[in-house]
């Protein structure tokens, strides 16, 4: 707080001189008093848009427009993003995607329309008054999530706020009240109206947090998941009568877990997206793919495969980037690759094709595998690790010796067409994919060998 009070205090006389109200309202105040630091600062206002555009212009050293007709200015003063939104009294349209925005007249009245107490306190400025209408400190106290007014009514007027109390409970630790879980159960189905990419980035933030268990749990509870991630709740399956199976809901959370405690091997050090959708994700083809057998045993055959496509199905309809849609398929379709790998049984063709297929996402992949033991069984658990370590420290042998990452064939394209005398097309594809296959199987060829293994492809090829 004392590090952005001379922002505040100097904001505050501005406004107060041109006969305007201005608090510092939100997330930042919350953050304030949870001892968190943020470098983006909320105001709200009593002056319209382009009085605030006059009121801050030569003062701050940009100022833009964040979304006029919702009455929020941005501005950057030091290193701090300011944005300054006029009092509102805000309304959900049913039947629109979007917040429809009256301006209101009072602070007390733009803070009953915020999504929980806990951010609907504000500081007057500049006199630094703590304005706290709904009781949220008592509930910061106590880690509550409770709305200002009834959750009916903050969630009618923007149901993505039944997600954003399970992001809290992820990020800040927060249990919501009965009331508000109440609520959340019997409105999930108006999330329908907010669109996926919003819905998309609360799902992102919740995942990102310190304990997405908690949030992930509360939308499954809710029903929310029913409506946001399906595969998700679907991973609740009745267990047979013997037990012979995990609950793989349980086991799933346990691997994000897991996975979560793992990321620091990663480049990155986490925490990383891409692995953690992996991990919540790699088993939602088993509910799909079960079948008892009649010795009252469990299959999930191909349950990698089935899941891959249903993640990659299910990430795309949420608006994700092509390359984390693809990214977290590829992981979801290679989580069970490594248990081929016996007790080192692999050949060196074997582990250039796990190389090969986990591209970019090997490092991800080694995450997640080493994540998904999760048995109880402190010997087994112990004899998998050590068997992952022991493929680890081959593959860094064979990238050594072959720069395994950069996997090419001998032979260059332009090598190819002379050495055939063909022209570019289809074929100087085919001839380069046939020597890559080559090259994985064998290990590098040789200029000489691969000359040959390429004209013999050739002839076969001639050969009706
Ligand atoms: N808000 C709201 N309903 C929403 C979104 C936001 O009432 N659907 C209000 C809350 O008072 C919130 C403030 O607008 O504190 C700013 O929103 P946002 O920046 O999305 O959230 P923060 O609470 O600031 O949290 P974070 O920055 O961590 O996302």
């Amino acid at each position: 707080m004392l590090r952005i009070a001379p922002v505040v205090d100097e904001l505050g006389e501005r406004f107060q001189a041109a006969g305007e109200e201005i608090a510092l309202v939100g997330g930042p105040v919350r953050d304030a008093l949870m001892g968190r630091r943020r470098a983006d600062l909320d105001f709200a206002t009593s002056a319209l848009p382009e009085v605030t555009e006059r009121l801050i212009s030569g003062w701050a050293s940009a100022v833009w427009d964040v979304g006029r007709d919702f009455g929020t200015i941005g501005a950057r003063v030091g290193d701090l993003d300011l944005q300054i939104t006029t009092y509102r009294s805000e309304a959900y349209d049913a039947n629109s995607r979007k917040p429809a925005v009256d301006f209101g007249d009072s602070l007390t009245g733009d803070l009953a329309r915020r999504d929980f107490t806990v951010n609907a306190m504000a500081l007057a400025l500049p006199s630094r008054e703590f304005v706290d209408p709904y009781g949220g400190l008592e509930d910061l106290a106590s880690r509550m999530l409770r709305t200002p007014l009834t959750p009916e009514q903050s969630f009618g007027d923007d149901p993505l706020r039944m997600l954003r109390a399970a992001r809290f409970a992820a990020q800040l630790d927060f249990d919501a009240d009965p009331a508000v879980v109440e609520a959340m159960a019997r409105m999930a189905d108006r999330i329908e109206i907010v669109s996926a990419e919003r819905v998309r980035d609360e799902l992102v933030k919740l995942v990102l947090a310190p304990q997405p268990r908690r949030g992930l749990r509360l939308l499954v509870d809710t029903g929310l998941a029913e409506q946001v991630i399906p595969e998700l709740p679907a991973l609740r399956l009745e267990r047979d009568e013997h037990h012979r199976h995990k609950d793989v809901y349980e086991h799933s959370l346990t691997v994000l877990d897991r996975a979560i405690e793992l990321e620091s091997r990663l480049p990155s050090g986490g925490p990383d997206l891409v692995v953690r959708l992996a991990a919540l994700l790699h088993d939602i083809g088993k509910p799909r793919t079960r079948r008892f057998l009649p010795d009252g045993s469990v299959t999930f055959y191909h349950h990698d495969m089935v899941g891959a496509a249903m993640a990659r199905k299910r990430l795309r309809a949420l608006r994700f980037s092509n390359d984390q849609v693809e990214a977290v398929t590829r992981l979801v379709e290679l989580h069970l690759r490594f248990h081929g790998y016996g007790s080192g049984e692999w050949t060196d063709a074997a582990v250039r094709r796990y190389v090969r297929d986990a591209g970019a996402e090997l490092e991800r992949l080694h995450v997640l595998t080493r994540a998904d033991c999760t048995t109880r069984n402190r010997r087994k658990a112990e004899l998998l690790s050590r068997t992952y370590d022991h493929l680890e420290e081959r593959i860094a042998r064979l990238s050594e010796q072959e720069e395994l990452a950069a996997l090419r064939p001998d032979l260059s394209g332009t090598q190819i067409m002379e050495i055939l005398g063909i022209g570019p097309g289809p074929l100087v594809g085919e001839a380069y994919r046939h020597l890559l296959e080559l090259r994985t199987e064998h290990g590098p060829l040789g200029e000489a060998r691969a000359q040959r293994e390429l004209l013999s492809w050739w002839q076969s090829r001639q050969v009706p």
